[in-house]
């Protein structure tokens, strides 16, 4: 073969090898579009500060639901979680966080629709959250799981409890990342990170807002 092409070479002008070969026709390969980073696992979290947001209106809104849980039995991690009302200036929130994900982590979250997808916490002296993640049927009663979880901070008197997350370095280990939170501060992080709150020491209330967001562009792969 190497032979007869060889032969062929020698017969041939220099246009006609070129033309054998088919080195003019062949386009240069570029890239179609734009290429897309896809995030599959990640410890990674994003923090940050939400400006002009009325927290002492946020803050009489969910500590008026106090009692309102969106489960009665204590045994659930979702008796700690308090539903109130949508509202503007939560859907507000959730944008604004969403759009600091998105710098981040190059993808678009939204807030996931249907009431189970924001609540608050008041955490008075002495309370605490136990470890949960936001996944699939975390709680028995939602089937559908978060993609990322975020947490606003109302109201944070001193003392009054931290984030803690648990993460692996790798397989045996057990880390802990410990947030403290600041009014105005909020925070996003994978739905499968298992997290909880320390107890709060102080006697006045400590006051979030927790919600549920998926990746806009999970379908179609
Ligand atoms: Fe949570």
């Amino acid at each position: 073969m190497k032979c007869l092409r060889g032969l062929l070479n020698l017969m041939m002008s220099d246009k006609d090898i070129k033309e054998f070969h088919n080195l003019d026709k062949l386009k240069p390969i570029s890239l179609r579009g734009k290429s897309t980073y896809h995030i599959m696992y990640a410890h990674d979290f994003t923090w940050g500060y939400l400006d002009n947001v009325d927290n002492e209106k946020l803050s009489k809104l969910c500590i008026k639901n106090y009692e309102n849980r969106k489960s009665e039995d204590r045994r659930s991690g979702r008796a700690e979680d308090i539903v109130i009302p949508l509202n503007k200036q939560i859907e507000e929130i959730a944008a604004q966080m969403a759009l600091a994900y998105e710098q981040h982590f190059r993808q678009p979250i939204s807030l996931m629709e249907g009431e189970g997808n924001h609540w608050s916490q008041v955490h008075y002296k002495k309370e605490q959250s136990q470890f949960h993640h936001h996944l699939g049927n975390a709680y028995g009663q939602r089937e559908k799981g978060a993609d990322v979880v975020g947490v606003y901070y109302v109201k944070v008197p001193k003392d009054s409890g931290v984030l803690i997350m648990k993460y692996k370095k790798h397989e045996f280990d057990s880390s802990r990342w410990y947030f403290p939170p600041e009014e105005n501060k909020f925070i996003l992080f994978n739905a499968g990170v298992e997290h909880g709150v320390s107890p709060n020491e102080n006697d006045e209330p400590r006051v979030i807002i927790s919600m549920n967001f998926e990746r806009k562009d999970d379908k179609n792969i």
